[in-house]
């Protein structure tokens, strides 16, 4: 099957591939010993893997200075694309300043392990207060994406990257589908439009809702939790993908929808990470992605619908992919069903908003979210993994 029958072209018109080959992997191998080594962390060995299976596609590698600079400053790759989020591998002067340019570079992952290689072709320092107020809007170090930024190296290394081979997930390998895999899963089901799902929590009524208007208009639904980094009183990846399971098995329907992980590490940098989250669906053969009320927010720092009027700001052409913005859903005890003040005739003291930090403090209190919020199935998953 060629590229051109999918329902849309990946980022830059091309699916990055940059998993070594049997014979490169074997060439790898026998240099690894005296390559110059680099300890990636959590978040670069998911930026690595997401760059060689074509999640960041065109990325073929860790950013360059003038990349970097137009993602910063303008919201886009130095030839013009949309890009968000700095994709960089940051490391301490005194690891860089050894590295000349045209060094080969061994990636380990955070347990040691020979993950990958980087063709150094730059270097260059950067100003971190620069990157974070213009990603993040914000310099306090209490935000969980700043504090990255601060707590990283303060030299940025490029270069193109392979990985030295795609590693089944350890957790979750039946749901790795990559880019490649779900285009090809999308055309042999036959679907136009297909709208991805980001998200980082347990699913909630409000989720439901909003994915199923969206599949009211469109083939399929590509749920898409993300499961690399998150902040550490978020609720761990694999009670979130138990709660999707429960969702497949009971409420959702099978040949409709397609459940699959995000390697990705949260950055929780609100609007731009909306582009960003898109532009990956968009590698991964969606054609539309929703974005609900304070998406890929933390704490205040976002405006409730920020990351939906910053899709205003880039032209959709180039952006290729299409946002589904969804208001805030909530009960409506009126109607008895999910709705937004789009839908729901009832007074706000008629309607039951409960967010997902609320939800944890009643789980920590051993409490069950109530059926307006969960279904009860997840509901009793969430309870158990709490109890732990
Ligand atoms: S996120 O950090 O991954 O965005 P979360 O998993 O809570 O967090 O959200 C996933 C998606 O659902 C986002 O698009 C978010 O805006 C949307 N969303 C979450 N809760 C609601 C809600 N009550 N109403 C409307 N959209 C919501």
């Amino acid at each position: 099957m060629t590229q051109e029958q999918d329902a849309i072209a990946p980022h830059g018109n091309v699916l990055v591939n940059r998993i070594a080959t049997p014979a490169q992997q074997a060439d790898l191998q026998a240099q690894a010993e005296h390559l110059p080594r680099i300890q990636l962390d959590e978040r670069t060995t998911s930026d690595l893997e997401l760059i060689a299976i074509g999640g960041f596609s065109p990325l073929t590698g860790f950013m360059d200075q003038a990349d970097y600079e137009q993602v910063v400053q303008h919201m886009q790759l130095a030839n013009g694309l949309p890009w968000s989020i700095p994709i960089t591998l940051s490391v301490d002067e005194a690891i860089a300043s050894p590295l000349k340019i045209g060094d080969l570079i061994r990636l380990d992952d955070p347990t040691g392990t020979f993950v990958g290689v980087i063709e150094l072709t730059e270097k260059y320092p950067y100003d971190k207060t620069q990157e974070v107020i213009q990603v993040y809007q914000t310099d306090d170090l209490k935000h969980p994406g700043v504090q990255v930024v601060f707590e990283q190296g303060s030299v940025n290394l490029a270069g193109p990257i392979w990985l030295l081979e795609r590693q089944p997930h350890p957790q979750f390998p039946k749901y790795q589908i990559d880019p490649a895999a779900s285009r090809q899963l999308f055309r042999q089901r036959g679907w136009q439009t297909i709208v991805g799902f980001q998200t980082r929590n347990p699913i909630h009524r409000a989720h439901e809702y909003i994915q199923k208007c969206a599949l009211e208009t469109v083939d399929g639904l590509f749920l898409h939790p993300l499961v690399g980094a998150t902040k550490s009183d978020d609720i761990p990846a694999d009670v979130r993908m138990r709660c999707y399971e429960i969702m497949m098995e009971h409420y959702f329907p099978q040949e409709r929808v397609i459940l699959a992980i995000n390697p990705a590490a949260m950055r929780y940098a609100g609007p731009r990470e909306a582009i960003f989250h898109a532009i990956v669906r968009k590698n991964y053969g969606c054609t539309h992605f929703i974005v609900g009320r304070d998406h890929a927010g933390v704490g205040d720092y976002y405006g409730t619908y920020d990351a939906q009027h910053i899709f205003d700001t880039i032209d959709p052409q180039a952006l290729g992919i299409t946002p589904m913005k969804f208001e805030h859903a909530f009960y409506c005890k009126r109607t008895q069903s999910m709705a937004t003040t789009k839908t729901s005739p009832s007074d706000p003291e008629d309607r039951i908003h409960l967010s997902g930090t609320k939800v944890r403090e009643m789980l920590r209190r051993g409490e069950l979210p109530p059926p307006e919020f969960s279904r009860p199935e997840v509901a009793a998953e969430l309870a158990a993994a709490m109890k732990g």
